[in-house]
């Protein structure tokens, strides 16, 4: 049979782009992988760094649920982590945005412990400015170490400020606002660990699908 010229170009056009798409819906399930991979590794390194890895023995990354709450994050749902080892709750490690920085939104992750007290807090996203609000890093400066052991019962509401504003955090230099954006999105964090109490350990693991 004879297939006349124009519909032949037609069918060789239609077969490209389906093989185009198909190369590209591989492509991106071979990223959406990669993401995920790369977003448990950050977040394993992160948690490292805060508790030793011997103190929990669960999938921190599986066992995590979402939650939408202005205290966590005024735009978007945040994830919650929860450590544990034995079955016993250890610590958690929620996503914490903070709308307010210099240059937007400084992402960060606070790791609170059964106590409510702060083991550590580490940027994740963030745009501030190198030299000045960058120093929240800490390959940058030392500035977000101040968090350590930090907790809403050793600390009243007036503390949870820059040492200018008669609060007890040292702000990074030439960086106020970043240092109140992330003081104030810390001590937000911590209020909701307090409002949610032990409901936030024993609630059923959400699975480790990326919303
Ligand atoms: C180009 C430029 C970039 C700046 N970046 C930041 C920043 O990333 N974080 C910040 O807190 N302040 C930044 N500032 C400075 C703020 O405007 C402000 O002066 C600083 O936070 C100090 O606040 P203070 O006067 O209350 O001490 C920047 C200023 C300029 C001109």
């Amino acid at each position: 049979m004879n297939i006349p010229i124009i519909p032949k170009n037609a069918l060789l056009l239609g077969l490209f782009a389906l093989i185009g798409t198909g190369i590209l819906a591989s492509i991106q399930h071979l990223s959406k992988d990669k993401i995920a991979d790369n977003e448990r590794q950050q977040l394993i390194n992160k948690l490292n760094l805060v508790i030793a890895g011997d103190q929990y023995d669960n999938d921190i990354f599986r066992d995590r649920i979402y939650r939408s709450h202005p205290l966590l994050d005024e735009n978007n749902t945040s994830t919650i982590y929860r450590v544990r080892f034995q079955g016993e709750p250890i610590a958690l490690v929620l996503s914490v945005t903070a709308a307010d920085g210099y240059n937007g939104e400084i992402k960060l992750l606070l790791c609170v412990d059964v106590n409510g007290v702060v083991k550590g807090v580490r940027p994740v996203r963030h745009k501030e400015t190198p030299g000045l609000g960058d120093g929240i890093e800490p390959k940058k400066s030392d500035w977000i170490y101040q968090f350590a052991n930090t907790s809403l019962s050793n600390m009243g509401k007036s503390a949870w400020a820059v040492k200018k504003n008669g609060g007890h955090f040292d702000a990074l230099t030439g960086a106020t606002i970043t240092s109140r954006a992330v003081i104030r999105a810390v001590h937000k964090g911590l209020q909701y660990v307090q409002m949610e109490g032990s409901s936030l350990y024993t609630v059923a693991s959400m699975g480790e699908e990326i919303k």
